[in-house]
């Protein structure tokens, strides 16, 4: 008995651990994030097209699951903007009163549509590697946004000595080197409907902040409220000095 318990204790330990044991690719470069300090907040044009790289590119292969259509509002989209762009997708809803599962457009209270049906499917078309769900992947990986932009802008020729895998893509900072994934990205690949110029790393940058949205939707909500609380405490310090003086003002 003593001896399953310690052998269960050390196979727990080992799960906690091997994710740290991974094989870890190089430590990304840090990117200039407008949501990263305590004054940080996201950049809704930025967010916008973020969402635009997602839903022209990245979401022919990878769900956002997690993320329903009416939470874009958040990034400033319209209702009419949210209910068009649910609508390009079915979902299957049912039973009707025949009983019978039916197709219809997606509302704006459906989660994101996923590009394919289950894993296998997703499999067959990607190499037999699966693109993972994106709603948390900035917090899934270590290096976070920095980590996911350095894979997007990670792309090169294979070095002489390396020999490439079927159908896998030479990458830097992928662990390994060798990803599924074809490079998604190139210059002006999507036209912004804002004028931003759209360079290779403008589009990685604005996937980024899109996907820490996804991932963090209540990061500003939060700075917001950390900022009421300090002006809150600084107010208070002043009225208890004040207080404090007062009360001393006698003694000497
Ligand atoms: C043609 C299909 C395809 C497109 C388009 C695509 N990806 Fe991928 N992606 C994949 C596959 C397949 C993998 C799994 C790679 C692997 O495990 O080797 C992947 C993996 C990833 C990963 C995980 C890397 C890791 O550390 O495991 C991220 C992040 C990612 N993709 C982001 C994106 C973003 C952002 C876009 C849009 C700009 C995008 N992808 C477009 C197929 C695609």
């Amino acid at each position: 008995m003593r001896k399953f318990i310690l052998s269960t204790v050390a196979a727990a330990l080992v799960a906690a651990v091997s994710p740290v044991l991974a094989e870890e690719g190089p430590e990304p470069a840090h990117q200039s994030w407008s949501w990263v300090g305590i004054f940080g907040q996201y950049d809704k044009p930025q967010l916008r097209r973020g969402l635009q790289v997602y839903h022209d590119i990245c979401s022919n292969c990878h769900s956002l699951k997690l993320v329903a259509y009416r939470n874009l509002a958040y990034l400033g989209l319209s209702e009419d903007e949210i209910k068009d762009m649910a609508a390009e997708k079915q979902v299957q809803d049912g039973p009707n009163d025949q009983g019978d599962m039916y197709q219809r457009p997606a509302r704006p209270s459906d989660y994101f549509v996923p590009p394919f049906p289950n894993e296998p499917a997703a499999r067959v078309a990607n190499n037999g590697a699966l693109p993972p769900d994106l709603s948390l992947i900035t917090k899934a990986r270590a290096g976070g946004a920095d980590y996911i932009y350095a894979i997007l802008t990670g792309f090169a020729d294979a070095p002489a000595d390396v020999t490439m895998a079927d159908g896998m893509n030479y990458n830097t900072a992928f662990p390994g080197h060798q990803i599924a994934m074809p490079p998604p990205i190139s210059d002006d690949q999507v036209t912004y409907a804002d004028g931003t110029k759209a360079t290779k790393e403008q589009i990685a940058k604005d996937a980024v902040a899109f996907l820490n949205w996804a991932a963090e939707p209540e990061l500003d909500l939060r700075h917001n409220l950390g900022l009421k609380v300090l002006g809150f405490l600084f107010v208070l310090t002043v009225m208890f000095y004040a207080l404090k003086r007062k009360i001393w003002a006698d003694v000497h």
